[in-house]
């Protein structure tokens, strides 16, 4: 039988109060329930990064937790960050860089970027940047201009423009 539980999930700074399956993800619940689409679902099964989101400014793939496990705790998802007229500088900077060809890896991409460079010891090399990144696949293979991308945003603010 169906059984549905109060689950109070804070996303984007909104506390949002559903009724859920036990067993629903967190993706499952910030597309399906919530109608953050921005996050995507590349394979269900925390290989691909595509679902990554911000937990209490951790990176997590939302695919691989459960919505009722991730209560009480500030979630930021893609639309939390920017829009259209306000972006984020690692939106941006993804725009000017090329990060992107067919769009499908690049939220999941960009909510990585932001915990590495702004909730995590900065990268010191490419080669850093490549690794710390490797959870987020990318088809199109946009990889330089994702490495260009960050290390711009990351050279901005150690030097910032007078
Ligand atoms: Fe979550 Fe691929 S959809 S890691
Ligand atoms: Fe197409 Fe990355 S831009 S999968």
């Amino acid at each position: 039988a169906d059984v549905a539980v109060p689950v109070t999930l804070t996303v984007n700074g909104r506390r949002h109060d559903l009724m859920l399956d036990p067993r629903v993800t967190l993706l499952d619940a910030l597309r399906n329930y919530l109608g953050f689409t921005g996050t995507k679902k590349g394979c269900d099964q925390g290989q691909c990064g595509a679902c990554t989101v911000l937990v209490a400014d951790r990176r997590i793939d939302s695919c691989l937790t459960l919505a009722v496990m991730n209560q009480d705790v500030p979630i930021v998802t893609i639309e939390g960050l920017g829009a259209p007229e306000s972006l984020h500088p690692i939106q941006k900077a993804f725009i000017e860089h090329d990060g992107f060809q067919c769009g499908y890896c690049t939220s999941g991409q960009i909510m990585s970027a932001v915990a590495l460079l702004e909730h995590e010891k900065p990268p010191a090399s490419d080669t850093e940047i490549r690794e710390r990144m490797s959870g987020n696949l990318c088809r199109c293979g946009a990889y330089p201009g994702i490495v260009e991308a960050i290390r711009c945003v990351r050279d901005a603010a150690r030097n910032p423009v007078a």
